[in-house]
């Protein structure tokens, strides 16, 4: 049998478009549209937002298409059925990523020994595994990380009433992206870093410099298919070069703090750390993980998937709920009487509006396209009885913001309950309007890059009485 292989949906970095393992002769068969010799459809395409193209190709072509760039087949799947089919139901043979055609994951991740780029072997089944357990222990109420974790949101609020009300920029790295670095930092270290400290900046930086430059299939994607580009100079070669330089002294800075918590644990105190689990797997016998799976999972998998795509969506909510007041008002009355269902609706509302990772998730998979609605409806996700519909609800289950099936995200617990937090503390205490300088909220002019971000907006935050 003649197979093809091309990635799977990932977001960070890999190629262009979710496709599949198919025999060559039924992509051939697919729908699509011809482009030009040797570039295929390269110029047809939206390189910045790829997903919005093709959800326009597929009121024409259908769900399932096929789209060549530079010689490579890419397919194309867009509705709900068809992603279900080969994320969930045929999630074994659809869990691979590439390792060929991907020059910029491959430097970034250490030719991809970290887990979001690694084919699904047993390194990564192992890999995944350490830290998942972690992960999941930290919302279970460990009574250290608990409290951590309000110190962290109490330093949030008391940054937003240090604004005295004046417009701000909440996108600063003090405010959303401080609460959200700090929420893993005490997964990783059960500790938090101020935001004038050598590691946080260091960190701000890795997030921004991968975010914006690492385009999915933007610009610089052609160092994926023509590595020897790099040679004539190339930008983003020379971006990728310096955050793999910057990814290796985080992990310096990360294994000092290592060994200064090791110093500072009580005698019969239970080490919960992430970094000690990893270090632990790794001294097991036969165990496959050598460093460069620790730094890689931890400076990739766990520090920027876990900060940027959370802090992002919480920006981006930011900016939706200037213009919302009346989502805000329910939201608050909910939350004034014990948190209720309206919040527990906008929170998948915000993740399908914003689809921070819309590469590696879908939001092409509404079939009735609602990308094109400008407004955010939570109502979608509540029931006649004015609760949250259950999960096995159309509009629940049709909404993938963090994939599905073995490559499901790591963090997706995490991340819900880390939003879920954050928008209530916040709309307990603040009303949140606009400030002096706006962006659009429309999710399809959200900026580009490894992860969506909004562009530069700014908001009041009042306290409530
Ligand atoms: C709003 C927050 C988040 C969104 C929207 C999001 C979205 C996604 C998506 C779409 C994928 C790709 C799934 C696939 O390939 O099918 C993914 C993978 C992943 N995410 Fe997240 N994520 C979020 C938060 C987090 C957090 C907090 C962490 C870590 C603590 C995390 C760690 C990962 C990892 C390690 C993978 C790769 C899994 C694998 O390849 O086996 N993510 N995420
Ligand atoms: C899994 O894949 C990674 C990346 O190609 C490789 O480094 C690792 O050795 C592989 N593990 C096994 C058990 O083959
Ligand atoms: C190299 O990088 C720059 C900036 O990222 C990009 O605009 C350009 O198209 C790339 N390719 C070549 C062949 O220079």
């Amino acid at each position: 049998m003649e197979s093809y292989w091309i990635t799977a949906l990932c977001s960070f970095g890999a190629i262009i478009l979710s496709a599949i393992w198919i025999r060559r002769r039924s992509w051939e068969q697919l729908p699509n549209y011809r482009g030009l010799p040797v570039f295929g459809n390269m110029f047809q395409v939206k390189r910045e937002r790829p997903e919005l193209t093709f959800t326009e190709w597929a009121k024409d072509l259908g769900p399932v298409f096929s789209v060549k760039m530079l010689l490579k087949q890419f397919v194309v799947l867009i509705s709900f059925e068809a992603i279900y089919e080969a994320l969930v139901k045929k999630g074994k043979s659809f869990s691979d990523r590439a390792t060929k055609d991907a020059f910029r994951m491959g430097k970034l991740s250490d030719q991809f020994v970290n887990i979001v780029s690694m084919p699904a072997n047993s390194t990564w089944v192992k890999l995944r595994k350490v830290c998942h357990k972690k992960i999941k222990m930290y919302d279970t109420g460990m009574k250290r990380i608990e409290d951590i974790s309000t110190g962290t949101i109490n330093h949030l609020i008391e940054a937003f009433k240090n604004t005295k009300q004046e417009s701000f920029n909440p996108s600063d790295y003090i405010y959303m992206y401080n609460t959200v670095m700090n929420t893993i930092m005490t997964l990783l270290l059960c500790r938090t870093f101020s935001t004038d400290s050598g590691i946080f900046k260091k960190i701000a930086h890795f997030e921004q410099g991968f975010r914006l430059n690492i385009l999915p299939a933007g610009r610089g994607a052609e160092l994926d298919f023509c590595p020897w580009l790099r040679f004539f100079g190339n930008e983003t070669y020379k971006q990728i070069q310096s955050l793999v330089e910057v990814r290796n002294q985080i992990w310096e800075l990360i294994k000092e703090e290592a060994l200064r918590g090791d110093k500072l644990l009580q005698e019969n105190e239970e080490d919960v750390r992430l970094v000690t689990a990893l270090k632990d797997a790794m001294a097991e016998e036969d165990s496959e993980l050598s460093e460069k799976n620790l730094r890689g999972a931890v400076i990739i998998d766990i520090v920027f998937a876990g900060t940027s795509t959370t802090s992002n969506s919480l920006c981006i909510y930011l900016n939706i709920i200037t213009r919302h007041p009346e989502v805000q008002t329910k939201l608050q009355e909910e939350v004034d009487k014990v948190v209720g269902s309206e919040i527990m609706a906008t929170i998948p509302e915000l993740l399908r509006y914003s689809s921070v990772a819309p590469l590696g998730a879908t939001h092409m998979s509404h079939e009735d396209t609602d990308i094109q609605g400008k407004n955010p409806q939570p109502e979608r996700f509540l029931g006649d009885d004015g609760g949250l519909v259950s999960a096995s609800h159309h509009n629940r289950r049709h909404l993938m913001p963090f994939g599905a099936g073995p490559r499901v995200c790591l963090g997706e617990v995490l991340a819900k309950s880390r939003i879920f937090l954050i928008i209530t503390s916040l709309a307990q205490k603040f009303d949140i309007l606009p400030g002096k300088v706006s962006a659009p909220c429309d999710p399809r002019l959200l900026l580009h890059g490894a992860v969506l971000s909004s562009a530069k907006f700014e908001i009041v935050a009042k306290q409530r009485m």
